[in-house]
């Protein structure tokens, strides 16, 4: 089973951006926690990072006919990019939102969100157990079974 887990714009200054919201810890950290998950539930996982709009509807592209499923946090794409969305659905991949705070608790702004609209689910508010939640929910999805 192959995963791909998609990290929008600012992501990789975790550990420096906002740490009363995002905490301390850092991208590569994030990296680390998704491998040892993945490995652990003996699932391939893929991650990539990009804080472009055009590199992460590319990378959502390129997932076709290679990856069984895709995690993503779209980050602030989320509640801008139409673009994402309609890639999310040209790939029609089983897709999952992750969102380390919980966006409906913040800003108004952050209440909508475009990629949530192609994505079978959303983790938010969870940290990086969000992450751990959302490859649970794929593999089992895509496994047959009922979700976790
Ligand atoms: C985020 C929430 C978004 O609203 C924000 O723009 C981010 C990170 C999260 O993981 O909590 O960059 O996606």
């Amino acid at each position: 089973m192959k995963l791909l887990v998609l990290n929008g714009p600012n992501l990789n200054l975790l550990g420096l951006r906002e740490p009363e919201i995002y905490g301390r810890k850092t991208y590569p950290d994030l990296e680390s926690y998704i491998l040892e998950i993945a490995r652990e539930e003996n699932v391939e996982a893929t991650i990539r990072q990009s804080n472009h709009e055009g590199c992460l509807v590319d990378l959502i592209q390129g997932a076709y006919g290679v990856y069984d499923g895709i995690v993503i946090n779209p980050a602030a794409y989320t509640h801008t990019s139409v673009a994402i969305l309609d890639a999310l659905k040209a790939v029609a991949l089983p897709a999952v939102e992750v969102h380390l705070s919980d966006p409906t608790k913040r800003e108004p702004f952050r209440r909508l969100s475009y990629a949530g609209m192609a994505c079978l689910t959303t983790f938010a508010g969870q940290g990086f157990e969000g992450y751990r939640q959302a490859i649970l929910f794929l593999k089992s999805y895509l496994e047959g079974g009922r979700n976790p």
